[in-house]
């Protein structure tokens, strides 16, 4: 179980070699369908009806055109990815082009861990506190005890790690959660809710929020399995709380929609709103060309799929060891995994 496979050495290379002189995406998001079986408040997408969903051909075509791109990390979401029978199909091509990763709210993964796992690089298990509290947030009773029933099902088996919304009725669970994936053996990645406009307004603020990203990035500091880097945790309060902003790159992140069509400049901006199918579009024309200098300024959303990438620095020399160096030396030892590695959410 190599945490880095040679697809993904050449992957990464072809986002390098296509972002020298110029923008290219290197992380790509595809929402396979809006459908979904919870019914979270702060989620704005099992209200929306699916159209005609892409056949596995299409995926296969979307992915082509993502690699011409130059796209090397591809995660699968939606709604809710396992409602589709056709997943194995659709990763496994995935897998042969891209790391390749999912997030799912876990009620039916238990009984398709063995059809998923030889295609996955990495799986987020949605998780929002722990219990009732995490039952009442998704909607539906049960959706913790079956989300945990998958984390144990499939937990050492491909690296997993918990994704964690932060909200305002959750705030006070979250070293709660940190403590409970310890004990489960996997990783958490954390992000705080924005209010789409179709959702419930969930998003937290205020002093309270500010406290809990302190408190979590102390966990982190002290060891705790939390992905995402220290600079997540001290852009998001530099921004948000004392007027330093990051500078956003949105270019960085490809997002897609159930029928292929491309999401510009960012999902959240877009509230997923498509425009032209990705394999219409000469990526490196488009990325390119599009004004994407309005939205540097924008501080707006905390996703680590956005945020992470945007921080990234050549000159940091931890980001270099623990994005770049470590992945690979654990590839080349290749005895085992060295835990999971951040890639999006
Ligand atoms: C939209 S869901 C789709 C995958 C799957 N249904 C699940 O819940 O994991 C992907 C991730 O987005 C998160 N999410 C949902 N609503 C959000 C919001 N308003 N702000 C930030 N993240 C949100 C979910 O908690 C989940 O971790
Ligand atoms: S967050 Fe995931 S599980 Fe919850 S309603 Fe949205 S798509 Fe479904
Ligand atoms: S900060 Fe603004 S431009 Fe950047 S991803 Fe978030 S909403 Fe989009």
């Amino acid at each position: 179980m190599a945490l880095v496979r040679p697809v993904f050495l050449r992957s990464l290379w072809r986002s390098i070699h296509n972002g020298v002189g110029g923008k290219a995406p290197v992380i790509a998001g595809h929402k396979l369908l809006y459908r979904c079986n919870l019914e979270c408040g702060m989620c704005p997408f099992w209200r929306r009806e699916d159209e005609n969903l892409l056949s596995v051909e299409d995926e296969v075509r979307m992915m082509d055109s993502l690699v011409r791109g130059g796209v090397s990390f591809l995660g699968f979401e939606g709604g809710e990815p396992l409602l589709r029978r056709d997943l194995p199909e659709i990763l496994a091509e995935s897998h042969d082009r891209f790391h390749t990763s999912v997030v799912t709210n876990g009620w039916l993964l238990r009984n398709r861990v063995d059809e998923l796992v030889p295609y996955l690089d990495l799986l987020f298990v949605s998780l929002d506190g722990i219990g009732d509290l995490h039952d009442r947030l998704r909607g539906i009773p049960r959706s913790y005890e079956k989300a945990i029933e998958g984390i144990r099902a499939v937990r050492g088996r491909v690296p997993v790690a918990v994704s964690y919304t932060i909200q305002r009725e959750n705030m006070d669970d979250a070293e709660k959660v940190v403590e409970l994936v310890r004990r489960l053996g996997v990783g958490v990645t954390f992000q705080v809710a924005y209010n789409y406009s179709t959702a419930d307004p969930m998003a937290p603020e205020g002093q309270r929020l500010r406290e809990t990203l302190e408190r979590l990035l102390t966990l982190k500091e002290r060891g705790a399995p939390i992905l995402e880097s220290r600079e997540y945790f001290t852009s998001v309060v530099d921004s948000w709380y004392r007027g330093i902003p990051w500078r956003c790159k949105p270019w960085l992140t490809m997002n897609v929609d159930p029928q292929g069509r491309l999401v510009l400049p960012c999902y959240t901006l877009r509230e997923y709103g498509g425009r032209e199918p990705v394999w219409d579009v000469d990526i490196h024309k488009l990325w390119n060309s599009y004004d994407w200098g309005a939205y540097e300024q924008c501080n707006k959303c905390a996703l680590a799929c956005y945020l992470e990438p945007s921080l990234f620095r050549w000159t940091n020399p931890t980001m270099i060891r623990e994005r770049i160096i470590e992945p690979i030396v654990s590839y080349l030892d290749s005895g085992g995994p060295a835990g999971p590695v951040q890639i999006t959410s």
